[in-house]
Formats: structure tokens, C-alpha cells, sequence
């Protein structure tokens, strides 16, 4: 559990977000060493479909979520934790416990098909504010970090990780972490390049769908990279100069929200509300109140029927 408070730190009983942070690096590097040793021996297999046939979750969804369970209840037994796969468990987190909101493979479909962007997102939460965010990018050799009020860096692996390797780095092997991430900032509109998303249900894609087609002439470009995580600590990292999506669940946006909020960038909902489910949006200072304007003309936050 936490050790006595450092001067200027948390007071008493309150998780340090330094400590939280170190245990989230630890766990998700694990995780991800995991998910990567496993995936380049043999290729994947969909083990189950969720809310539609696109839906699908691996067997090492499930073994990277049970090895992040098991770590961070060792180290903080009275935690509760919220897993994509496992639902949440724990109950209501009391006094000096923190409550984790994980993604243990964000990106699976990339990960089914060998390729590169997908990620473990642990993002740790005290008295329902988000105050630590990792995700680890292993066949990017790359680690996010984050904790509330001291920035956000990335750390990158020495040399052996690429995304055509598909190795990550060992357990325990770490590099060095970078100078504090700072988002791209005063892009135009018309100049930005934009990351999105897509749900799995037919009618809300539809509406998905006309909303990046009318979006799409009035701006550089769009990626869909297949990892809200990932496109989150893009925009945190000048990679991306804005990312949306509709439907995405706490533990996708969680600790990537952090590291782009860290790294500069407003992440919000639409009309003045926080992300949530209903919609996500980060972007720099001057780009992202053009980007909230143009998409709210468009009305995302709504799903067709289905087909
Ligand atoms: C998905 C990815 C994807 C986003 C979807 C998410 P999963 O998470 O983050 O980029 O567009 O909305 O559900 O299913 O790979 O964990
Ligand atoms: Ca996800
Ligand atoms: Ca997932």
C-alpha cells in the first residue's frame, strides 16, 4: 500500500499518483510483453464475438487481462479494478484505494491481423478523477506515461522493437523515457490531420460514416489506426493533431485522455461535457474549438437503426 506522504504530495491515506503510475508501467509492460511474445509465435485466434460478428475478443484478450488483475490486486489488494473483459470487480473503491480502469488489448483487430498499433491501456483513478495513464505500444517500442500535473513522456525501447520485428522488449528492459510531450498546438482546421474511430454495431458506423465523409473536405486528412489508446497518445505526441470517436468505453479513452490532456490538448466531449461514451474529441489549443464546431454541425452523437 502507500508509503507515507512525500512533502508536497498527496495527503495521508491518499494513493500517491507517482506509485500508481510505476505500478501501472510495471503491470501493462508485462501485459504487453505477453500479448507480443505470444502473438509473433502464432497467429491469434477469435475466441468469441461480443456486441457484433466484427466484435471479437482473442484468448490473449482474456490471459492479458487476468495477468493485469493479478499484479496490481498483489501489490493493492483493496483496489477494484474495471476490465474490458472481466467487468468490474472490487465494488466501490474506499478511502486511499484507487479503482483501474484497464484495456488489456486495445486495437484487437490489428492485433489478429499482425498489425502494429494496438496496445495495454491502465489508467488509475482516485475519488473519480484519473490521475495515472499508461499505454504501452510494444511492436512501436513505445511507452506513454502520465501522471495528473507532471506531464506526459514517452519512453521508447533500446532498438529491438519494430513493427516489422513484432518482438517487444523484455520484461524488466527499459529504456530511456523523453523530454515532456507537447501536443501539436494552432493548427487550422483545414490543415489538421484527424483520427477516428469506428463502433462495431452497423447503425451507429452509418452515422460514423457520414459524419468523417463530411468532415473529410475540410481538413488535411484522416487516419483510422484501430487503437483509440494508441491515436490518443498520438495527438499527445504531435503524430495526430485532433482524434474523435463516438462510443468509446472508459478503459479505451481513460489513460490515453490523460496523456494527451498532459501533453497540452483539451479532451472533452461535445457542448461542454467531459468525455464519455457518448463522444471523445482531443485536439490542441487552436484547433480544437474549429473541430468541436464543425463536428457539432454534424450531429454525431446519434446511431441509425440497424440494418
Ligand atoms: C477498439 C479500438 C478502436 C475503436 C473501437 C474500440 P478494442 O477497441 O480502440 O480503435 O475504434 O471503438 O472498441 O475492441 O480493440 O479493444
Ligand atoms: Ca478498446
Ligand atoms: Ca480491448
Amino acid at each position: 500500500m502507500s508509503a507515507p506522504s512525500a512533502p508536497g504530495g498527496p495527503g495521508p491515506g491518499v494513493p500517491d499518483p507517482q506509485e500508481l503510475l510505476a505500478l501501472a508501467d510495471q503491470t501493462a509492460t508485462a501485459a504487453a510483453t505477453l500479448l507480443a511474445e505470444e502473438g509473433a509465435q502464432q497467429r491469434p485466434e477469435v475466441a468469441a464475438t461480443k456486441s457484433s460478428l466484427t466484435d471479437v475478443v482473442t484468448e490473449m484478450d482474456r490471459r492479458a487481462e487476468q495477468l493485469i488483475r493479478q499484479r496490481i490486486l498483489a501489490a493493492r489488494p483493496g483496489d477494484t479494478i474495471l476490465g474490458e473483459e472481466g467487468g468490474e470487480i472490487g465494488g466501490t473503491a474506499g478511502p486511499g484505494a484507487a479503482r483501474w480502469v484497464v484495456d488489456p488489448l486495445d486495437g484487437t483487430i490489428n492485433y489478429l491481423y499482425g498489425l502494429a498499433d494496438w496496445s495495454v491501456s491502465i489508467a488509475a483513478e482516485v475519488d473519480g478523477v484519473i490521475v495515472a495513464g499508461v499505454v504501452a505500444i510494444p511492436l512501436r517500442g513505445e511507452t506513454y506515461l502520465a501522471a495528473r500535473g507532471h506531464g506526459a513522456t514517452v519512453r521508447t525501447a533500446t532498438g529491438q522493437a519494430t513493427a516489422a520485428g513484432r518482438s517487444g522488449p523484455a520484461e524488466g528492459q527499459r529504456g530511456s523515457a523523453g523530454p515532456a510531450l507537447c501536443c501539436n498546438r494552432g493548427v487550422p482546421l483545414a490543415q489538421a490531420l484527424v483520427g477516428t474511430g469506428f463502433g462495431y454495431l452497423s447503425g451507429r458506423r452509418r452515422v460514423q460514416g457520414q459524419v468523417v465523409s463530411a468532415l473529410l473536405p475540410r481538413i488535411r486528412d484522416i487516419r483510422r489506426g484501430g487503437s483509440a489508446a494508441v491515436d490518443l497518445c498520438s495527438v499527445a505526441a504531435g503524430r495526430l493533431d485532433a482524434f474523435y470517436e463516438r462510443g468509446l468505453n472508459p478503459w479505451d479513452y481513460s489513460a490515453g485522455g490523460l496523456i494527451a490532456e498532459e501533453a497540452g490538448a483539451l479532451v472533452t466531449g461535445l457542448g461542454g461535457r467531459p468525455a464519455s461514451p457518448a463522444f471523445t474529441v482531443a485536439a490542441g489549443p487552436g484547433l480544437y474549438q474549429e473541430l468541436i464546431e464543425a463536428l457539432t454541425a454534424l450531429d454525431p452523437e446519434r446511431d441509425a437503426d440497424p440494418e
